[in-house]
């Protein structure tokens, strides 16, 4: 396993794998392939889904590095302790809990690539240690004084348009031009129409082989759906509605009552705001909005702030008026 989504083949994955016949990934491919060739810090962006993990680690296998390790981290969702003893490793008793001695991220990835995942929900403080990390080669493990060395390639990569937040309240900026020596934006699935016959073709197969069936094609009337479907999940949505139809699949041609899709485009963007109980101002709009985009974060006021552009407090201020 390569605790990659399951897609089985990344550990062996390359440049190679990757094709596209549309312009906007034909050029994130290009840049890729200038990126093998250098030791340059690598931003991936893209929505939730297009690829980014996978791409970094194709990235990875088709540079010089590829023999050194490819250690992988993510940063969401870590408090500032943990994130530093996963980064930069802890001594023995460093803090409650640091029962022996630990090796950071930084120090596994020596020699090889250092893959740090939604780099954009780091607190500040962990933005300035990984700034002093990446620009130094050098780090301290949580608890020691000793100054350590590691020769690392950074690749991160966020969900977020993180060029737009660097800056301001959200991300540093100098951290932000340290980490993106190359930038690859990878374009949402709906942005490859050329691409979704191909991706469609290798879902099956894939899908097919694990489990174990032998699939022929799909009707007429399911690869319409399949290509009429505006796939907000991208390639992971992709491939899960995939997987379900094979799995619902009992002859050899998949038959559109197996794929599983909201066939009205309309039916998967958003809902628009609720409205609020007869009250028109500007305010109460606003608070419907924010309390919106806080749900689609999942109840993470500082992502939700991010996304609305505003500081955390000015959020908790909207939420905290009354109607
Ligand atoms: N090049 C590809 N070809 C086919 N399927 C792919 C490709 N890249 C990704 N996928 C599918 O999409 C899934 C998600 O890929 P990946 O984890 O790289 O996306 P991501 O952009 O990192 O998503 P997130 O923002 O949620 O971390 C993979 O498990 C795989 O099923
Ligand atoms: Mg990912």
């Amino acid at each position: 396993m390569t605790g990659l989504d399951g897609f089985p083949d990344a550990a062996l994955l390359t440049l190679e794998d990757f094709r596209s016949a549309d312009a906007p990934m034909g050029r994130c491919l290009e840049i890729a392939r200038a990126a093998c060739r250098t030791e340059i810090p690598i931003l991936v962006l893209g929505e939730s889904g297009t690829g980014k993990t996978l791409l970094a680690r194709a990235i990875h296998n088709s540079s010089r590095r590829a023999a050194g390790p490819f250690v992988s981290f993510n940063a969401a969702a870590l408090s500032d302790t943990l994130l530093d003893s996963q980064l930069f490793g802890h001594e023995k008793g460093a803090y409650t809990g640091a029962h022996k001695q630990l090796r950071g991220k930084f120090e596994m990835a020596d020699g090889g690539t250092l893959f740090i995942d939604e780099i954009a929900d780091m607190s500040p403080l962990a933005q300035a240690k990984i700034l002093r990390a990446v620009e130094y080669g050098e780090f301290e493990r949580l608890g020691s004084e000793k100054l350590r060395k590691a020769d690392v390639r950074l690749i991160s990569a966020t969900h977020y348009p993180l060029e737009r937040y660097a800056g301001s309240d959200g991300f540093r900026r100098d951290l932000f031009y340290r980490i993106s020596g190359l930038t690859l934006t990878l374009p949402p699935l709906r942005e490859r129409p050329n691409d979704l016959k191909a991706l469609v073709a290798s879902a099956i197969l894939r899908a097919a082989r694990l489990q174990g069936r032998s699939i022929d094609g799909l009707s007429r009337a399911a690869a319409d759906a399949l290509f009429s479907y505006p796939w907000p999940g991208n390639l992971r949505e992709l491939d899960r509605v995939i997987h379900a139809a094979v799995a619902m699949t009992e002859g050899e041609v998949i038959e559109e009552t197996s794929i599983l899709v909201r066939r009205d485009a309309e039916a998967s963007r958003p809902a628009a705001p609720p409205r609020t109980g007869g009250d028109d101002s500007l305010r109460a709009a606003e608070r419907a909005h924010v309390l919106r985009i806080l749900e689609e974060h999942g109840g993470n006021k500082t992502r939700a702030a991010r996304a609305l552009h505003v500081a955390r407090s000015t959020l908790e201020r909207i939420l905290s008026a009354s109607k």
